[in-house]
């Protein structure tokens, strides 16, 4: 059985579907995930419902993280900002493998349950087994008063608002925002210094403004969306902090358009993949300004030295015998670019799918929540 929405129980707001709704409404989404959240003074976060003080949090030693579908992706740029803001080692798995896999549940291990409708089956499944052998688990959930938020020890709210149409995309992006905090509170906790937490601070405050700007360009990845619609198939790349990116755009796509996408660690592609290049295969590629970018662009000519199509979503562009296309984001701070970047990919595949005549709202096959085993 699936948790069903009333078509009508909410409207559209004069968009097309609920998924471009929900897309714009990212912004205010934010800014109610961070409302509160933020203390300048102390360059830190505070989480009110994780019920667990200074001294707790300094014992633990690692963090599990675990989600389906887009809330593991979700979980693996969330691990990725607590080993870089608090050093603690990190790790994001599907809940529903992690659930029939016997696993071992150690007492300085924070475990995280993400989960936008509060009602997976499999992570409630996965929590509810850590609970049973003594772990302690935190929930980042959207849904107030969920299954999965009653049964966890403490956690964030994420505030994203309700969400209707299948495809995840506000949930995510409050998701990626609740691991920012969290990350920040330990960090702070930990070793991080009052400039570096006052740096993510900052850049916390601006992101709303910086997806604004994104939206903006909405109707130039219609048109995009529009020349790459049209194929067999698509690769997604990124590299490290790209990568969990590149998982959430080709989920996205393969979600709504229906269209297979296939996610690559860029330094992956030489490995196997590459043989898979061709004008038929086109490629989405993360391309932020950071210490990999020189490597990203070698890859990006490896793809062209094949004839392979290449869509950037960059902070600058790379010159054009890199890329035929390119789509600018603003530049944030590295270790929270990656949100931004996922930005244009839920508008390439919305676009992707509308071009192609999809039921967007409600794709098939799908449930918004999956409640059964
Ligand atoms: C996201 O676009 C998908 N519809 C799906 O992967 C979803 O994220 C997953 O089923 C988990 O849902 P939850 O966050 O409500 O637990």
């Amino acid at each position: 059985s699936t948790v069903d929405w009333e078509v009508g129980s909410y409207d559209t707001g004069g968009y097309e579907h609920y998924l471009l709704k929900e897309i714009h409404e990212q912004p205010a989404a934010v800014e109610r995930t961070l409302s509160g959240r933020l203390d300048e003074r102390f360059a830190t976060a505070h989480l009110g419902g994780l019920n667990l003080d200074a001294r707790e949090l300094r014992e633990i030693r690692r963090v599990k993280i675990l989600g389906c579908g887009s809330a593991y992706y979700a979980g693996e740029m969330g691990a990725q900002l607590i080993e870089e803001l608090a050093r603690i080692p990190a790790h994001s798995e599907p809940a529903s493998e992690f659930r029939y896999r016997n696993p071992v549940i150690e007492a300085d291990t924070l475990y995280v349950a993400v989960s936008q409708s509060g009602e997976t089956y499999d992570t409630l499944a996965a929590v509810q087994e850590i609970k049973r052998k003594g772990g302690r688990v935190l929930g980042v959930v959207n849904t107030v008063g969920s299954a999965i938020a009653r049964e966890c020890d403490g956690g964030i709210y994420l505030h994203a608002g309700p969400e209707i149409s299948v495809a995840s995309t506000k949930a995510f992006t409050s998701t990626v925002i609740a691991f920012a905090l969290l990350a920040l509170h330990f960090g702070r906790i930990h070793d991080l210094s009052p400039a570096d937490g006052r740096r993510i601070v900052s850049a916390l405050k601006a992101l709303p403004g910086h997806i604004r700007q994104i939206l903006e360009q909405d109707e130039e990845i219609a048109e995009l969306a529009a020349k790459y619609a049209d194929n067999a198939g698509m690769m997604f790349i990124g590299r490290v902090r790209g990568y969990p990116v590149a998982r959430e755009g080709a989920q996205k796509l393969k979600e709504i358009s229906y269209v297979h996408a296939e996610a690559y660690p860029a330094s992956e592609l030489k490995h196997g993949p590459l043989a898979l290049i061709s004008p038929e295969l086109p490629t989405v590629a993360l391309v932020p300004d950071d210490e990999l970018l020189d490597k990203n662009l070698t890859t990006l000519g490896e793809i062209k030295a094949r004839s392979g199509r290449v869509l950037a979503v960059a902070h600058r562009a790379p010159e054009a015998k890199l890329a035929d296309h390119c789509i600018l984001v603003p530049k944030s701070e590295p270790e929270l670019d990656p949100l931004l970047l996922n930005i244009p990919l839920q508008l390439l595949a919305y676009h992707a799918a509308v071009a192609l005549g999809r039921d967007v709202d409600k794709p098939r096959n799908l449930a918004k929540s999956v409640t059964v085993e």
